[in-house]
């Protein structure tokens, strides 16, 4: 892990719907801040570069790479985990999809696959397969394969 710069910064990010009011060093990534200070356990560390989409979560509304943001550029944006999906103790119909569809094994990048699929089914409710491909190729899996988890995302958005 890299040093932290010494010099802090104040900013303030609401996270499912919560405000946390923190400092952050300059070189600090929303990463490290959802899942090292704020212990948002969904957020997983994969190759801490961009590459992977263990990380994924939607900023306002957009799915992101959260290793490759700075803490500091997030300052007064919404941020969903996968934790803020589900209400009332109910599984979002995503997470019942992944399980469903037995597109589940370790886990791992599952939390990052669904928020992917949820940032991308609320601007494409009707999105053809190849279109679910396209939004998804930047999660990867190194258990089930991707047929699973395309048939999932697909079953939420049956077009096609
Ligand atoms: S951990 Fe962020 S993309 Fe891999
Ligand atoms: S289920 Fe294990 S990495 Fe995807």
């Amino acid at each position: 892990m890299k040093p932290k710069d010494s010099k802090t910064y104040p900013i303030s990010i609401t996270v499912n719907n919560v405000v946390y009011a923190i400092d952050v060093s300059a070189n600090e990534t929303l990463f490290e801040v959802l899942k090292d200070r704020l212990n948002f356990t969904s957020v997983k560390r994969g190759c801490d570069s961009g590459e992977c989409g263990t990380c994924t979560v939607i900023l306002e509304r957009k799915a992101v790479y959260s290793c490759l943001l700075l803490a500091v550029e997030v300052d007064g944006k919404k941020i969903l985990t996968l934790e803020g999906l589900s209400s009332n103790g109910e599984l979002h119909l995503l997470q019942r999809a992944f399980l469903e569809h037995g597109a589940i094994q370790c886990g791992f990048c599952t939390p990052g696959m669904i928020m992917s699929a949820k940032a991308f089914l609320d601007e494409n409710p009707n999105p053809t397969l190849d279109d679910i491909k396209d939004a998804m190729q930047g999660n990867l899996c190194r258990c089930t394969g991707y047929v699973k988890i395309l048939e999932a995302v697909r079953s939420v958005a049956p077009r096609d």
